[in-house]
């Protein structure tokens, strides 16, 4: 007989991953003589035993379309939320892998689910994982799938803004997804030609893009585009969190970590209101009339673009032939033109955040683009 595997999806949802599903099902099925099974509902479906059969019929007609057929979760094996209670459902999930006399499961997400899926591999299970996540964040993969559409969706929505913007001169603050990594916003900001770009990894400064703003006007542009990442921080925000993760990692007693924890919390709470208040301020010190858009949940929506349904396909592929060899523990990485293997010890050990050297950055300075920060490298 041949070998059965599950596939599952967790974390937020991307356009490509029903292409991957695909592309995983089909070479697994027709290849290598396989059945699959889908878990619905991330890691939850799996420990309650929710799944579908993935036969050809399921797989077809499915390559285009947004979302997950599976459906999605932020659930974790380990702390998840049961009858009212944050449990450790591990070995729950075990069993059932077990019990459904699996041979192998693919799980397809971003970071935390690389964390998730590495954890169960410890404990014993054969998995294999796919990098998705439209922020572009996993270590030891070129690229993500999901990314370049929403780098489509993210560059489009600053192009229409531009022609309201000067119609109206105005500034308008655009938000952009990414979680703590800039790679949407500075991608999307470098094709769509915003003004002002700002990513976590620069703290900026508001003067700084005051000063720049006002330059423009004094060139007779009164309009501005801010691109700015959902995960910016100004200096003194930036700072600050520094400050409170260092002393989480000095702080050996458990009250003081959670006492400190509490503040990191409470910093996010007031950082959850930062787009409009920057927008606010750059209003009052240029006296320039602003307004925000957020671009939210509109950059995972819709249909996969060309390069991700490739980008996809590539790596779904590439997951079956590995489990066919019996190469488990590993997320398939996009290297150049190859799709291959990297530990998954290796992946979940940091996260992809923008180097301040990338070249995007510098040629978005390179053609006046502000970057937010006090001073930029000559
Ligand atoms: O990780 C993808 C992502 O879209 C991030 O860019 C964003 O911070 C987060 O998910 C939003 O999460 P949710 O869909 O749970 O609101």
């Amino acid at each position: 007989m041949g070998k059965l595997i599950g596939i599952l999806t967790a974390g937020g949802d991307t356009p490509g991953l029903n292409a991957a599903i695909r592309a995983i099902g089909k070479a697994a099925i027709s290849v290598y003589g396989m059945e699959v099974i889908g878990f619905r509902d991330g890691f939850r479906g799996l420990m309650e035993n929710r799944f579908i059969e993935l036969d050809s019929k399921a797989l077809s007609g499915i390559l285009t379309a947004g979302g997950t057929i599976l459906g999605t979760s932020r659930d974790k094996p380990h702390k998840m939320l049961v009858g009212g209670r944050i449990m450790d459902m591990t070995d729950v999930i075990v069993d059932n892998y077990h019990k459904n006399h699996l041979d192998a499961l693919v799980c397809l997400g971003g970071g935390g689910t690389q964390k998730n899926a590495y954890h169960l591999y410890k404990h014993g299970m054969n998995i294999v994982t796919l990098p998705k996540t439209i922020d572009n964040d996993v270590a030891m993969t070129d690229i993500t799938f999901g990314f370049d559409t929403a780098l489509g969706i993210a560059t489009e929505a600053i192009d229409r803004l531009h022609s309201t913007a000067h119609s109206h001169h105005r500034i308008i603050v655009v938000e952009i997804m990414g979680h703590r990594a800039g790679w949407l916003a500075l991608g999307a900001g470098v094709s769509g030609g915003a003004d002002v770009i700002l990513i976590p990894e620069i703290p900026y400064d508001v003067n700084t893009i005051v000063e720049s703003i006002l330059a423009r006007s004094r060139a007779g542009k009164n309009f501005s585009i801010v691109a700015i990442a959902e995960g910016s921080l100004s200096k003194e925000m930036y700072n600050l969190r520094q400050e409170l993760e260092q002393r989480l990692n000095d702080t050996e007693d458990e009250k003081g970590k959670e006492h400190i924890r509490h503040d990191l919390k409470d910093l996010d709470t007031l950082h959850s209101n930062n787009t409009m208040r920057l927008a606010k301020e750059l209003e009052n010190l240029t006296g320039l009339e602003s307004r925000v858009t957020i671009l939210g949940h509109l950059q995972r929506g819709g249909s996969p673009s060309a390069a991700d349904r490739l980008l996809a396909t590539r790596l779904g592929t590439a997951a079956a032939r590995l489990i066919a060899e019996g190469k488990f523990g590993v997320m398939v990485a996009s290297k150049g033109k190859n799709a291959i293997p990297v530990s998954l010890k290796k992946v979940v050990e940091k996260k992809k955040t923008v180097p301040p050297d990338h070249p995007w950055i510098e040629s978005a300075r390179f053609v006046g683009t502000c970057m937010g920060d006090t001073n930029p490298p000559a």
